[in-house]
């Protein structure tokens, strides 16, 4: 008895005596134990006195509880030994009751369209690469053929690294296409080229179509006699294996100054199938752009433009994964918001 200044040991206690019994008349004399005037209970009770003053009004309460509590479960195997179980009252374990299961969950729906990307392109002999994903001016705009000050910078709505400045390389930003790879690519120095780099990147912008946080995906391939008709091959088998056979591209004449002749490529709006709706507006979506290497690029990589080639091209992952069929999204922002409800059905 004098083991149990702590009152949870007493609760503790009588539930390791309530499993063990076995008849109505063990519970009985466990409560003459626990509840009796010489009880457990009367112990504690009489030990009041001996409680510092300033603690002995808490005592009495926690005491109280613990006499309700004793009080409850006894009357619980009361009545599961005579036979008329309260399960609402069962407050002990409930060994029929199935267990819970833990919640399993899935890679990230973006982490699934990467990885698919990925392996649509593999058997032509793509590989993944990773470059910075905060990277100096030069790799994004100067290599690119896009100068200082060149208006076509203008379009990637930089977000500038607060970070000291590298007197040949420029400012430090956040990459806001995964074109800076290209040159970083062909400054390795191995000939001929099938990369594909996936990463993230970062644009001022936000509405149902873009986010300042997205990624985006990157082929280049640098080799002799490559051609446009490769190109068109390239884009034809990614858009059938990945969107479904019976999806739609386009391709229309654009302009990009690391690219001669530059493309844009759409392809058919998976949500209302070329009928035109909320995030398509008529039709078409834009998957991104498209081109053959500008020999300036080359250069800038090391590379002799008048004995190789190459093409490129560079989408959005998150687009390309909205516009898949049969995916019913309609904001870009769903696939960021964390929304389990959203999650789940993929
Ligand atoms: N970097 C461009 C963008 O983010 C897309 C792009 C256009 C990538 C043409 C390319 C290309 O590789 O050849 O808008």
């Amino acid at each position: 008895m004098d083991n149990f200044n702590d009152l949870e040991n007493v609760k503790s206690y009588l539930l390791e005596r309530l499993r063990g019994a076995s008849s109505l008349d063990d519970i009985s004399k466990i409560k003459i134990e626990f509840l009796g005037k010489k009880g457990f209970l009367g112990k504690l009770t009489s030990d009041i006195g001996k409680i510092p003053l300033e603690q002995r009004k808490n005592y009495g309460i926690r005491l109280n509880s613990l006499k309700e509590e004793i009080e409850a479960q006894i009357k619980v195997y009361e009545q599961n030994f005579k036979g008329d179980v309260d399960k609402s009252e069962y407050t002990d374990l409930y060994k029929s009751l199935p267990g819970r299961k833990p919640p399993v969950g899935h890679l990230n729906i973006i982490t699934q369209a990467i990885e698919e990307i990925v392996e649509v392109f593999a058997p032509l002999g793509f590989n993944r690469v990773r470059y910075p994903e905060v990277d100096r001016e030069y790799f994004v705009f100067d290599a690119l053929n896009m100068p200082e000050n060149h208006p076509a910078r203008d379009e990637w709505e930089t977000f500038f690294v607060d970070y000291p400045e590298d007197e040949k390389l420029g400012k430090l930003v956040i990459t806001p296409h995964t074109s800076s790879g290209q040159v970083r690519e062909m400054l390795k120095g191995n000939l001929p080229i099938r990369m594909l780099n996936i990463s993230r990147c970062g644009r001022r912008q936000i509405d149902i179509s873009h986010v300042p946080s997205f990624y985006q995906f990157e082929g280049l391939v640098v080799d002799e006699n490559v051609s446009t008709a490769n190109l068109i091959g390239v884009l034809d088998y990614f858009a059938k294996k990945f969107f479904g056979p019976d999806r739609k591209t386009r391709l229309r004449p654009y302009h990009f100054r690391f690219t001669e002749p530059s493309f844009e490529v759409d392809i058919d709006c998976g949500v209302c199938h070329g009928k035109g709706c909320k995030l398509c507006k008529e039709g078409w979506l834009e998957l991104g752009g498209s081109g053959m290497v500008h020999p300036n690029v080359l250069r800038a990589g090391g590379i002799d433009p008048e004995k190789y080639t190459g093409f490129a091209f560079g989408w959005g992952v998150e687009r390309a994964f909205m516009m898949k069929s049969g995916t019913k999204i309609d904001d870009i922002r769903y696939l960021f918001s964390n929304d389990l409800r959203f999650l789940e059905q993929f």
